[in-house]
């Protein structure tokens, strides 16, 4: 193959996933053999079929071909089906184990990865580029394996017929694969362009799919049209280019070809007539070298399926290449239940250069609840975010009952957490198995008993099916505040012993606060909490409450404490508790 040494890796690389089926790829290998030795044959019975039957007129030989026609093509067929069949199982195999690498790879990545990219580009790598990947790894072995075995049989059988005629024919091989090499780069390039061109239009879908109700909210179906129509020209653009240099390889190559088979004929003829060969030599030379530029001919293309493929290996090794930044440390240790003795020990953090925490400090001490309230933009989600060690603070420690969370294993360390959040993400599954996601032994009466503790459990059994109705997106929508209770019946069933309580009220009415209220009143019972809340009413028994302003604590004390102090909190509580004081 015409390829550089960092393509030559990766398609080392891609290769290597083929390797666990080696024997199936050997079946494979020694069926391929049937197909080339029956061309070979074929150009070899060519001799006796002229001379003999043609020339001479002997016609014993007419008996037997038919036989022989038949019986190699069906030689040939069975071979090829064999080969065909058994190397396709084994490109099919391997690309299903890229495909789980891939996906459980890129799940365990970091957030920040997440947040980095586009979901859609994401999928489209996992279902787009691995499916072109697929025709190669697939495609790729049968071609090159039969069609190079054929092209060793016919060139060896050409050889030793005639090796003047063959080394003519075969003077037009390398003047051929230098424009062939030009041509596979060039698809390689607009192939790879075309692919992340696909992730975008994966993207657009992604959003307008997930952001439906937006869109119908502004009617602008229109204008996402227009958008989805622009990326997909874009994508088709960048395609076209690849046919461009695709349609022209056989061109090329039949022309290159041509001259080399002119060239045996031409010199050949002249043999003949001189008598140094006989007509069927000539033919029979003559039917090699043809036989022998089809699979020449099919080896170009699969440069060019190489080529593809090899761009969009390249786009998926990239997520196989990322490294996850929160990782075990080596000697992490497992954390038992905890205490919920929780220390912020002068934390600074930023997501890039702009810090968002300033030397945040607070310890909780077991069972006690610490509010953080501020304007949105504080950094009070991120230190929830901290705590879940999604990232890594840059300076400072966070302990559990005097561990530093970067030596727990993450495992352990979320056994320890529950969190609610505004994001009531809930599966496509049943209620119940939602419900129980945290915990997937629990049996129905502990979901049960989760959702009475969380005001859910009237609703549900409302339902068509009760605790098995289908929700999500193929099945029941549920409101806001029904969602909210069911992410909390999950946290109370997941019983962690440190709670992280988000705007876990912020989408409620006032009716189903009071509920939800009351049902994280119970969730907090005995657990260490931090809540954030913008109704200073769900924060005003916290044993703590931390005022944050741009990542710095402004004020800290109880509600009474901080109300007499009448600083950033009082004009909080005021702006909104103003009217009714007054
Ligand atoms: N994933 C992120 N990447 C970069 N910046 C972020 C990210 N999340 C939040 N921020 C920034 O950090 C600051 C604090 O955000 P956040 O902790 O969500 O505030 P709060 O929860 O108090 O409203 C904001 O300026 C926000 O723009
Ligand atoms: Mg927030």
């Amino acid at each position: 193959m015409l390829l550089n040494k960092q393509q030559k890796n990766t398609y080392l690389r891609l290769i290597a996933y083929a390797m666990p089926y080696k024997l199936i790829i050997a079946i494979s290998m020694i069926a391929s053999l049937g197909v080339a030795g029956s061309d070979a044959v074929i150009a070899y019975l060519v001799k006796p079929f002229v001379d003999d039957l043609i020339v001479a007129g002997n016609m014993d030989m007419v008996k037997i071909i038919p036989f022989l026609v038949v019986g190699l093509a069906v030689l040939k067929g069975f071979s090829r089906y064999i080969q065909s069949y058994y190397i396709r199982t084994a490109g099919q195999l391997g690309i299903q184990d890229i495909r789980n690498e891939v996906f459980g790879h890129s799940i365990r990545l970091s957030l920040r990865y997440f947040g980095e990219r586009s979901s859609g580009a994401l999928m489209s790598k996992i279902l787009n580029d691995i499916n072109v990947m697929q025709s190669a790894l697939a495609d790729v072995l049968v071609t090159l394996l039969r069609e190079s075995v054929t092209m060793i049989a016919l060139t060896g059988y050409a050889f030793y017929a005639d090796w003047r005629m063959a080394l003519m024919a075969f003077v037009a091989i390398p003047a051929a694969a230098w424009p062939a090499a030009a041509i596979g780069k060039k698809i390689k390039k607009f192939s790879r362009r075309g692919q992340s061109a696909m992730g975008t239009v994966t993207g657009v879908l992604e959003q307008n799919f997930s952001g439906i109700k937006v869109i119908k909210t502004f009617a602008t179906e229109e204008q996402e049209e227009e958008k989805f129509i622009k990326e997909n020209r874009n994508f088709f653009n960048l395609i076209r280019k690849t046919f461009r240099y695709s349609a022209a390889t056989a061109p090329v190559m039949e022309i290159m070809t041509s001259i080399g088979v002119a060239t045996v004929l031409w010199y050949g003829l002249d043999r003949v007539i001189a008598g140094e060969l006989t007509k069927g030599e000539l033919f029979s030379i003559l039917t090699a070298v043809l036989l022998m530029y089809a699979p020449l001919k099919r080896l170009t293309k699969v440069n060019n399926t190489i080529q593809k493929a090899l761009g969009a290996a390249e786009r998926v090794f990239e997520i196989l290449d990322s490294q996850p930044e929160i990782v075990d440390s080596p000697n992490a240790i497992d954390l038992q239940r905890s205490q919920g003795y929780v220390v912020f020990k002068n934390v600074k953090f930023a997501y890039e250069d702009e810090p968002v925490l300033r030397d945040f400090s607070v310890e909780a001490n077991p069972g006690e609840v610490v509010a953080l309230v501020g304007a949105s933009g504080a950094g009070k989600s991120t230190l929830i975010s901290l705590l879940n060690r999604f990232y890594d603070p840059q300076e400072g420690q966070i302990l559990i009952d005097n561990h530093d969370i970067r030596d727990l294993t993450r495992v352990s360390l979320h056994e320890n957490l529950a969190l609610v959040d505004q994001e009531t993400f809930l599966f496509n599954d049943t209620i119940a198995n939602n419900i129980r996601y945290g915990r997937p032994d629990a049996d129905m009466s502990q979901v049960k008993g989760a959702a009475i503790q969380a005001y859910a459990d009237e609703f549900i059994e409302q339902m068509p099916e009760g605790y098995e109705t289908q929700i999500g997106d193929r099945g029941v929508r549920l409101s806001g505040g029904q969602r909210q209770r069911i992410c909390i019946a999950r946290a109370i069933l997941r019983d962690a012993p440190i709670l992280m309580l988000d705007e876990a009220t912020s989408a409620l009415d006032t009716e189903s606060e009071a509920m939800v209220q009351q049902a994280l009143s119970n969730l907090m019972q005995n657990r260490t909490t931090f809540v954030i809340a913008h109704r200073l009413s769900t924060v005003m028994h916290a044993d703590q409450i931390l005022v944050l302003d741009q990542g710095v604590v402004v004020e800290s004390g109880t509600h009474q404490g901080l109300l007499s102090h009448g600083g950033a909190y009082k004009r909080l509580y005021d702006a909104q508790f103003g009217d009714q004081t007054s």
